[in-house]
């Protein structure tokens, strides 16, 4: 046990103590430093791209459902907890994600705890990227199997690490379709080659491109056409799709298996019926508008234009989510505070989120900001923090 008074110490001396801000949600993309008389700001943080939870379309599915079956499920899936509305999402992202079945979890850290230890166990081998999520990394953990861990977006390394590990039991490669600290993508078509060569399964976690990227939002996976490559497509409601809660999409087979194998999903208590319902109207609403995923990229782009035009000439990704890196932990937070005073609400995203000495300030662009909000934003963020 740490001593755990000097632990908090050392965080606050090194700059990577956490601290909940208190913040008043004003709706639009605005939040206030609660208990202040200071400005609105613009929110850089929230990954409501697509301004989702603020739709009348899920409100009104929610609002419904909480009129027509309470707050909660009340118990677990497997017990009384499984409603129509779930498995009616369900079916709505099997379908989206273009496999035959889906099962849903409480969020997208129990998921990918859950998936990943329900599948792998002490004779099979994990391959996973080095910026993976912390949830995939703690699915690693949990599931007691060996950890082959590959150099960020490195297809030499991986296969490296594929042809030398012995062929004993089940190898999984896991990756994110959209890194979310970095926004930059997994190569999908060559990772779906080397599985198919090596003969490993697939998953891809799908949290920050869902809604986001493919024809009907679909993702990644559905941009580049490799669903049937694909073994486990997982996925959270919690960000472009402005609700709460998680899935996975996968063969028939495989979610049998998992609902009886998964035990965050086994014991746990099911989604509240409004919260499936707000998600099932956000999986409709994104293949019934690709209006807003346009306005999104339009916006996305807009950024990164005015951010060059006010002299940034390094790489902006090619995503909605902008790693501006910075360096230590210290100068990160210093310019995140520095942005307060321009109206920006900017996360300092610090060790041991991300890599040591590659603190950033995070930016996460949604529908909610305007044309002329990005152009401030883009030149404050340029003479404040990259001069
Ligand atoms: C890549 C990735 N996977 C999983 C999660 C966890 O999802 P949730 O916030 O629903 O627990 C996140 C969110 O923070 C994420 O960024």
């Amino acid at each position: 046990m740490v001593e755990i008074a000097a632990w908090l110490r050392a965080r606050q001396a090194e700059g990577t103590l956490r601290e909940l801000v208190d913040l008043d949600h004003l709706g639009h993309g605005r939040v206030r430093l609660a208990d202040t008389e200071g400005p609105a700001l613009l929110d850089f943080s929230s990954n409501d791209y697509l301004a989702l939870s603020e739709h009348p379309a899920l409100i009104a599915a929610a609002t419904e459902a909480l009129q027509r079956y309470g707050t909660g499920a009340g118990a677990a899936r497997l017990m009384s907890g499984n409603f129509p509305v779930h498995q009616e999402l369900e079916r709505a992202v099997a379908a989206l994600k273009g496999q035959e079945a889906a099962l849903l979890f409480g969020s997208g850290y129990s998921a990918n705890v859950g998936i990943i230890a329900a599948l792998m166990g002490r004779d099979d081998v994990i391959f996973t990227d080095r910026l993976n999520h912390a949830s995939i990394y703690d699915g690693c953990r949990l599931a007691g199997a060996g950890i082959a861990r590959f150099r960020h977006n490195d297809l030499n390394h991986l296969e490296e690490l594929l042809a030398s590990q012995p062929v004993k039991g089940t190898r999984l490669i896991v990756v994110e379709s959209v890194y979310s600290m970095d926004g930059d993508r997994a190569p999908l078509h060559e990772l779906v080659a080397l599985k198919e060569r090596y003969g490993c399964l697939l998953m891809v976690d799908e949290a920050h491109a869902t809604g986001v990227f493919g024809a009907n939002g679909g993702g990644v996976i559905e941009e580049a056409g490799v669903a049937s490559g694909v073994d486990l497509a997982m996925g959270t409601f919690g960000k472009a799709l402005g609700s709460y809660g998680a899935y996975v999409a996968a063969s028939r087979r495989m979610i049998d298996f998992l609902v009886n194998r998964a035990r965050s999903f086994i014991f746990s208590t099911a989604l509240p019926p409004a919260v499936a319902a707000a998600s099932l109207a956000a999986v409709q609403l994104i293949q019934q508008e690709p209006g807003l995923r346009q306005e999104l990229h339009q916006r996305v782009a807009l950024f990164k234009g005015y951010l060059r035009q006010a002299g940034f000439a390094g790489d902006l990704g090619p995503s909605q989510i902008i790693p501006l890196r910075l360096g230590s932990s210290a100068t990160a937070v210093a310019a995140a505070e520095r942005l307060r005073a321009h109206g920006l609400f900017v996360p300092a995203v610090r060790p041991p989120t991300v890599p040591e000495g590659t603190a950033r300030l995070r930016l996460s662009i949604t529908r909610h900001l305007g044309e002329a909000e990005l152009a401030a934003a883009a030149a404050a963020l340029v003479a404040c923090c990259l001069r």
